[in-house]
């Protein structure tokens, strides 16, 4: 199964189980975690021909995806000398293809990479797309660069040594974007076997069906608006919460697709509070999320802390906050006009 990234230059396609044999004119480093690589780098270097293959191993965690590490990898680079026609794998989360992408944008001023992710949050959504980035003490994701990979393969094989949680995280992301595009998305997650999802037994068809209706929306955004000027905001949708809740814990509490969960029920509470959702709208969602264990509730210390960190997102424009809330159930919009009071109202429910 494929799906094109159609773009104006450097379209792409996304294959789904179909990763055989990989070949590279030049040479190849392969970025990745301890954890991915003691599971699956014997299976990923099998499939690889190239001059010569690197592999550098950077610290697992959001709270690693930071310029620090920046410097690690491109330090490693350069001592193995790679060009301008080598190429980057990053083989790994959502963390790895962000830091990675953003490597391979500013080495010798843009090097090719291709992603191979291991998590279901990276195949439904991190890998692809071209976001590439690092967190700093000011936010998440705030530095970084729009860098489109060569090819992503996502593998379910890799999928079935997830834990738990990061299955989890995963679906958070898929959620997503049932509930901005599509409402029927949302029925066949709700008839997900969730004892077969938590054992790691589902069928390879069925992942497949997850990652593939996730990316054609995906692509279909993103061949739109590449660059986030209005449409693929949508994509945001809880992750202007999101990203306050994973700073102010210090990317240490929440994995990311955890983060978004909370984000969305906030979101659908400011939405509820608008008069654009209805009650039974906001407990479907809810409903959802706690099939998927995810969690839905973060208590908010400061609430006037929280309002200030909205205007850091990326999204925020001439003291304009651009939320992205649902009119209804797989129908997200942009609203730039939300009354403060609202805002604050939402979030003293979250004290
Ligand atoms: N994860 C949101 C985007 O790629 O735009």
């Amino acid at each position: 199964m494929k799906v094109e990234v159609k773009l104006k230059e450097n379209s792409y396609q996304v294959f789904i189980n179909e990763l055989d044999k990989l070949k590279f004119k030049g040479k190849v480093a392969i970025v990745s975690n301890a954890k991915v690589s003691g599971l699956h780098l014997q299976s990923l270097l099998s499939k690889i021909e190239a001059d010569e293959i690197f592999v550098i191993s950077i610290k697992d965690g959001e709270e690693y995806k930071n310029l620090i590490t920046v410097e690690e990898i491109l330090n490693q680079l350069f001592v193995s000398k790679l060009d301008r026609k080598s190429t980057l794998i990053a083989f790994g989360g959502g963390v790895v293809s962000d830091i990675v992408g953003f490597v391979a944008s500013i080495y010798q001023r843009g090097i090719d990479f291709v992603n191979i992710p291991t998590t279901l949050l990276a195949c439904v959504d991190a890998a692809v797309g071209g976001k590439t980035g690092v967190n700093n003490s000011f936010g998440k994701n705030l530095i970084g660069t729009f860098k489109q990979p060569k090819a992503v393969y996502c593998e379910s094989s890799f999928l079935k040594t997830l834990e738990k949680r990061e299955l989890s995280a995963g679906m958070a992301e898929f959620i997503k974007m049932a509930l901005s595009f599509d409402v029927e998305i949302l029925d066949f997650i709700e008839n997900i076997d969730e004892k077969a999802f938590f054992e790691n037994s589902l069928d390879d068809a069925i992942y497949s069906k997850i990652i593939d209706k996730s990316i054609a929306l995906k692509a279909d955004v993103v061949s739109k608006d590449e660059k986030e000027n209005s449409l693929r905001m949508l994509l945001n949708y809880g992750h202007t919460f999101a990203h306050i809740i994973e700073n102010q814990t210090n990317y240490k509490r929440f994995l990311h697709g955890e983060a978004v969960a909370i984000g969305m029920n906030m979101a659908n509470h400011l939405a509820l509070n608008l008069g654009l959702l209805k009650e039974s709208e906001v407990k479907r969602v809810v409903e959802i999320l706690k099939k998927f264990d995810l969690p839905t509730h973060y208590k908010i210390n400061d609430v006037n802390e929280f309002y200030q960190a909205f205007f850091l997102d990326k999204k925020s424009h001439n003291k304009k906050i651009n939320f992205i809330l649902l009119s209804a159930l797989g129908k997200a919009f942009i609203k730039d006009d939300v009354p403060k009071d609202a805002i604050l109202h939402t979030l003293e429910a979250f004290k």
